[in-house]
């Protein structure tokens, strides 16, 4: 596939992401600026600082993007950047950004929900990577992320019909909340990933919200029973228990601290996995499609690969890169909007709050 070449922009939440993807699929360039370590210092986001360390990198993000692509303005087709779910003052230094390029450059403005840029990161192409089928529809997407949780049918790009979603928590956050009670450290999927891999002992077990036959998702009894399981793990170590919003406990013996971080985690992959599982058999699809953070987690993508297995359909989970946010799954997006004639006014405004919707 190719053209349009689209200049993306992703800065919805803690990461700068710009990318310059062509066709929707093939990535040219992706240039991200995590402020994992600036936010790791407070155990969280502060959106103030966020916004701040956005202003900040956007620009020398964009230069890298150049540099790595080898383009220039005359290949540019479109500018695109997310306008929301997310924090308010992050997107809005995005959109301005953005906007200033397409006013400046005379390029059309592509606006994109950063919950489609999550789904539709599964077409994406490395530079060099082969050619590779896409997913068919109709599927089941799955996106799991620190904001988000929730399964939808695709009949096309864009055509959206929710299935389920989370009742309260997203998975990212509980990920990140018990990691910090683990004394883990920020952000908590990956510390969980490490420290449950480890883990020689799998007898704990963690409560599992099934929800009976819906496909929401709850995880706040999970993080409530978490701290209930860990301070009794921490009371068996003569240890006192957690103190709320204290700093983070490190002092459990490592072994412990695997065996709770794989029990934790089963218990999540437990339950995105069947359900997923579950909702690609009740709609009939043809492929299952995984995004967001919480996607990147090995033991996530190999449970549901093996559930994909048994339902004969193939699984598209993109490398965890590009699960975790980045400008090009705004510039797939984007791709496919651009070829629809969507096109965004120059008094876009940022939608924190934006759901999941059809185009
Ligand atoms: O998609 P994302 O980068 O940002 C949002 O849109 O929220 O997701 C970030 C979330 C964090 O909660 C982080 O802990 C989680 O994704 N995450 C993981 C892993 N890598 C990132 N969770 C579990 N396992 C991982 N390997
Ligand atoms: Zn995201």
């Amino acid at each position: 596939m190719s053209g349009p070449l689209i200049l993306a922009i992703e800065s919805s939440c803690d990461e700068t992401g710009i990318a310059l993807v062509d066709g929707g699929r093939r990535i040219h360039a992706n240039v991200v600026a995590s402020q994992v370590a600036l936010h790791a210092a407070t155990g969280g986001i502060v959106p103030e600082v966020a916004a701040r360390a956005h202003l900040r990198w956007i620009v020398p993000v964009l230069e890298a993007a150049w540099q790595d692509a080898g383009v220039g303005w005359s290949d540019i087709d479109a500018v695109a950047v997310t306008y929301g779910p997310g924090l308010a003052g992050s997107l809005l230094v995005g959109i301005s950004f953005a906007k200033a390029l397409a006013w400046v450059h005379r390029r059309p403005l592509v606006a994109v929900n950063h919950l489609d840029g999550h789904v539709e990161a599964a077409w994406l192409l490395d530079p060099s990577e082969a050619e590779r089928a896409e997913p068919e529809f109709p599927l089941v997407a799955l996106v799991v992320s620190g904001g988000h949780t929730f399964l939808a049918e695709m009949r096309g790009h864009g055509n959206y019909r929710l299935l389920g979603e989370t009742v309260d928590d997203a998975a990212g956050e509980a990920f990140d909340k018990v990691g910090r009670l683990l004394g883990l450290g920020y952000p908590g999927g990956p510390a969980i990933m490490r420290a449950a891999a480890e883990a020689t002992s799998r007898d704990v077990t963690f409560p599992r919200a099934w929800l009976g036959e819906t496909y929401d998702f709850s995880f706040s009894g999970l993080k409530t029973a978490a701290r209930r399981i860990i301070d009794a793990a921490r009371a068996d170590a003569g240890l006192p228990p957690v103190e709320p919003g204290a700093a983070p406990a490190v002092d459990l013996p490592p072994g412990v601290v695997a065996e709770l971080a794989w029990g934790f985690q089963d218990a999540v992959v437990d339950v995105l996995a069947r359900k997923t599982a579950r909702a690609a058999r009740a709609v009939g699809a043809r492929s299952i499609v995984v995004g967001g953070g919480v996607a990147a987690n090995r033991v996530l993508a190999e449970r549901l690969a093996r559930e994909a297995a048994e339902l004969g359909l193939p699984l598209h989970v993109p490398r965890p890169g590009l699960c975790t946010d980045n400008g090009a799954m705004i510039g797939a997006a984007a791709g496919r909007l651009y070829a629809t004639g969507a096109r965004a006014g120059l008094d876009l405004d940022a939608r924190p709050n934006l759901p999941l919707a059809s185009r």
